[in-house]
Formats: C-alpha cells, sequence, structure tokens
C-alpha cells in the first residue's frame, strides 16, 4: 500500500460568490479569525500527516505563494522588537523548504480540470485533495481520519457529512445502502439530486483520497454540469472499476465561499479561541440584544 504524501489545493476557482472581495483578493486568503482560509486547510493537512503541498493557482493568486514562503523583512522586523510568539507562529506556519509546489490552471475549466493540472506533480501515487473554501471544525482532522480508513481500506475514499434533507439538492451525494458505519462503502454517487430524490442526506464535504488512475480519466477533458469539466464525473467512471468508501465527519461543515459560511465559520472558529471567546461571546450578545 502506497502512504497518501501528497495533497493538492485547487485554488485556481474565481470566487464569484464573494465579489467585489474576491476582485483582488483570492476567496482563500479572506480570514477566518486571523488566519487565512488556506492556511486552516494546509494546517488539516500537516495534522493528518502530508508531506508535500501541491497548490493549482491561477491568475491573481501569487499571493498565495507568497503566503507560504519566508518574509525576511517582516521577520527582521519582528525580531528587532521582540515579538518571539509571532515570530515562532510564522516559523511554525512556512512549509519547510521544497514542500510546496505551484502550478497553474490557466482557465478555470472546472475542479476536474484543476485536478488533472497536478497530474505530473503526484505522479503515480495516492494523494489527498482537500477543497480550501470548506472548512471542517472537528475534534480530528478530517483528513487524518480519512487517512485512517484508508489504511484500512485502501482505494479511495470520501469525505461526508449529513445535511438536512430539505437541502440534499444543493450538494453532491452518496449513497451507502443506508448503513450508519462511520465508514462505509459508497454504493452510488448523484451530483444534485432532484428534490426528494436523494438516496441519503450524506453530502461529498470537500475531502477525497483519490488513486492517480482518476487522471487517465480526467485527460478525456469531457464537459460536465455547466459546461465545466467536473470532478464527479471522473469519480463515477472510477467507482464502476476501483472501491470508493465514505468517511463520516462527525464536527462542522462550513462553506466558507459562500456569504453565510463565511461569516458562520468566523463565529465558530472564534468560539474556539481561548484567547478571543469570552469577549467575543459577549460582544456578539451585545449585537442580538440590540
Ligand atoms: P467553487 O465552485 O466553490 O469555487 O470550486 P469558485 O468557482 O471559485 O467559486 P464561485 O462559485 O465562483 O463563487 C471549489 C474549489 O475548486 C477550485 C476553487 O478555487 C475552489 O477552491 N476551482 C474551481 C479551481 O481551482 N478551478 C476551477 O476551474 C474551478
Amino acid at each position: 500500500m502506497k502512504r497518501i504524501r501528497k495533497a493538492v489545493f485547487p485554488v485556481a476557482g474565481l470566487g464569484t460568490r464573494f465579489l467585489p472581495a474576491t476582485k483582488t483578493i483570492p476567496k482563500e486568503m479572506l480570514t477566518v479569525v486571523d488566519r487565512p482560509v488556506i492556511q486552516h486547510v494546509v494546517d488539516e493537512a500537516r495534522a493528518a500527516g502530508i508531506e508535500h503541498f501541491v497548490f493549482v493557482t491561477g491568475r491573481n493568486k501569487h499571493v498565495i505563494e507568497d503566503h507560504f514562503d519566508k518574509q525576511y523583512e517582516l521577520e527582521a522586523t519582528l525580531r528587532g522588537r521582540n515579538k518571539t510568539a509571532e515570530l515562532a507562529q510564522l516559523e511554525a506556519d512556512t512549509p519547510a523548504a521544497g514542500a510546496t509546489s505551484f502550478t497553474r490552471q490557466q482557465e478555470p475549466l472546472g475542479l476536474g480540470h484543476a485536478v488533472w493540472c497536478a497530474r505530473e506533480i503526484i505522479g503515480d501515487e495516492p494523494f489527498a485533495l482537500l477543497l480550501p473554501d470548506m472548512l471542517h471544525l472537528g475534534v480530528k482532522p478530517c483528513l487524518a481520519e480519512m487517512i485512517e480508513a484508508y489504511e484500512a481500506k485502501q482505494g479511495n475514499i470520501i469525505g461526508v457529512y449529513p445535511v438536512a434533507d430539505d437541502e440534499t439538492h444543493q450538494y453532491g451525494i452518496v449513497d451507502v445502502g443506508g448503513a450508519t458505519d462511520k465508514v462505509a462503502k459508497i454504493k452510488a454517487m448523484v451530483e444534485k439530486p432532484a428534490k426528494g430524490t436523494a438516496p441519503s442526506n450524506l453530502a461529498i464535504s470537500g475531502r477525497y483520497i483519490l488513486q492517480p488512475s482518476i487522471f487517465n480519466l480526467l485527460a478525456t477533458q469531457k464537459r460536465g454540469a455547466g459546461g465545466e469539466i467536473q470532478l464527479t464525473d471522473s469519480m463515477l467512471e472510477l467507482a464502476a472499476k476501483e472501491a470508493f468508501h465514505a468517511v463520516r465527519f462527525d464536527g462542522r461543515v462550513y462553506d466558507t465561499g459562500s456569504k453565510l459560511g463565511f461569516l458562520s465559520a468566523n463565529v465558530a472558529y472564534a468560539m474556539m479561541r481561548p484567547d478571543i471567546a469570552p469577549e467575543f461571546r459577549k460582544a456578539i450578545g451585545d449585537i442580538l440584544n440590540g
């Protein structure tokens, strides 16, 4: 069994749901409390043992590359001012030399296309895929639970979480044949099922472990829903040949690409911070009580 060493972060999308903020700032750099969204997701991958971080970027996204680099002037200034805690945090957040790769998706042709752009860097080994706008807040990092499941089951693994029955039409939904186990074999997947037709309420959460065979399917560049090259279409083809298991995440999932998800994530993450939570709780209370 090959270990999961590399993770892909597709960050080339336009973030149209968050305009005008995303006109010049990538949505992945918007902050949840004081860390960019992408940093939270890289933290999750590191906690799961990922060693190499592959970013699929696009135009106007170079600030993401800068974020994961050293900032010598800033560090010298902090050192001069004895800001040791801030310096240590910057150091801890920066991946080791050679542990990052950046490739470009020249046109935002869809998530499937973005993943395909990482094929040469991934090579012939299974890899993790994390959609950076989906934040997972739980006792254990979602990807760590998925890697555990991968070590037991191999094949392909998809992170899922329960959503309200009347919202299933907004998500990619998996069919696990009614199983209630944390790890369950996937029997079928359906993208945005018509209302009342979903086989379960388990939505795909934006975390995947995929075999490199997915690249051969993505290479056909077939357009799917919305004229985009969809990852789900290739996963469906792969599922006819290889096993897929779902791992249910029991924490909270926030889609920070939507305004509501972003604002909710900020409140939830602030409440987890001992240095902020007590005063923030009071401030929110004051706002709500007028
Ligand atoms: P989304 O559909 O959520 O991102 O794609 P988007 O297209 O940027 O957002 P909206 O809908 O216009 O607001 C999920 C992830 O896939 C990446 C996005 O950057 C996001 O992290 N993505 C999507 C790409 O890298 N390339 C694409 O062509 C499409």
